[in-house]
């Protein structure tokens, strides 16, 4: 099949080039090659390439940045979206759109399900949700929601805390925002299984959850440095500009129905990364 990945430059594109290019004729696109708040360019480039599948990764992803361009926030992730649903129907392909737990406001107690209705609490879970409505109503589309990435490319929390714990005597984490970590190759392999499955929304993260200061501590412990220096804070102690869901840990019965086995767990996928990261 022809599959076209937008935002081809970031951490989930990459990987998802390396890995669908081996059944696929792919073609990864960064935001040079295709910016997606151009409709004439968006339109341009998907009727000459004319792909099958749409994976639309590219998007604002800077949640504090997004508080403070709202404009850009809605332009990218919302309109963004408008632009590429409207030219996925007009080749008739089938779009798949990587959206966000941050659709979620974070009073539940328990795992969200793929049904439930979202509630941003931010600017990026807005605009990201206005992206998912785009793609459920203007075309053959799905929605596929992740959470916490890091992978092999580009930055990511696993980076940064090994990074600090090198350098610092404390690192302070939140301790009251709840979610799960997801490796980026593990979403990267089961979105690759989603892609003939029929359309809907499908929740796609590691399996269990934890709060951002166990998931520093398992990385230190993983690596062998002192998980003392991980020292827990509050929300409201960080202070981050953006609002983030206390609880947005995400339930998997859309994959389980398709019959895709959900994700293994979330520290299982961490001691694999170390230890690829370790051998590098
Ligand atoms: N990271 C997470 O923890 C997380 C969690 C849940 C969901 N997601 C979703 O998963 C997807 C992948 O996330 P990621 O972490 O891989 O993000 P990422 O590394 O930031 O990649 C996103 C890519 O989109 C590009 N982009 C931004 N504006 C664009 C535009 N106007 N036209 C075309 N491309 C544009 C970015 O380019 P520049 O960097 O040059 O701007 C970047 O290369 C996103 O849709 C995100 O919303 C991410």
């Amino acid at each position: 099949m022809i599959v076209l990945i937008t935002g081809g430059e970031g951490q989930l594109g990459k990987e998802l080039a390396r890995r669908l290019s081996t059944h696929h004729k792919v073609y990864s696109l960064g935001k040079l090659e295709l910016d997606i708040t151009s409709k004439e360019e968006v339109e341009r480039v998907v009727t000459y390439l004319k792909p099958e599948i749409i994976i639309h990764n590219a998007a604002f992803t800077a949640v504090d940045q997004c508080e403070t361009d709202i404009k850009k926030a809605i332009l990218v992730n919302g309109m963004g979206t408008f632009h590429i649903a409207l030219a996925v129907r007009n080749i008739n392909a089938k779009l798949i759109y990587i959206s966000t737990d941050y659709v979620f406001d974070g009073v539940s107690r328990v795992e969200y399900s793929e049904g439930q209705k979202p509630n941003p609490i931010s600017t990026y879970g807005l605009s990201k949700w206005l992206g998912e409505q785009f793609t459920l109503d203007i075309c053959n589309g799905t929605v596929i929601r992740t959470s916490w990435l890091y992978g092999h490319d580009g930055k990511n929390f696993v980076k940064t805390m090994i990074s600090l714990a090198n350098q610092k005597k404390e690192i302070r984490v939140v301790n009251d925002q709840i979610g799960c970590p997801t490796y980026v190759p593990d979403l990267a392999e089961t979105i690759k299984q989603l892609i003939p499955k029929k359309n809907g929304i499908y929740h796609v993260t590691n399996s269990g959850f934890c709060s951002w200061y166990d998931f520093a501590k398992a990385i230190l412990i993983q690596k062998e440095l002192d998980e003392e220096l991980i020292k827990p804070i509050t929300t409201n102690d960080f202070g981050a500009l953006a609002p983030r869901p206390h609880f947005s840990a995400l339930g998997h019965n859309a994959l389980i129905k398709e019959g895709i086995i959900p994700l293994r767990h979330w520290r299982d996928a961490l001691k694999e990364f170390i230890r690829k990261e370790n051998a590098c």
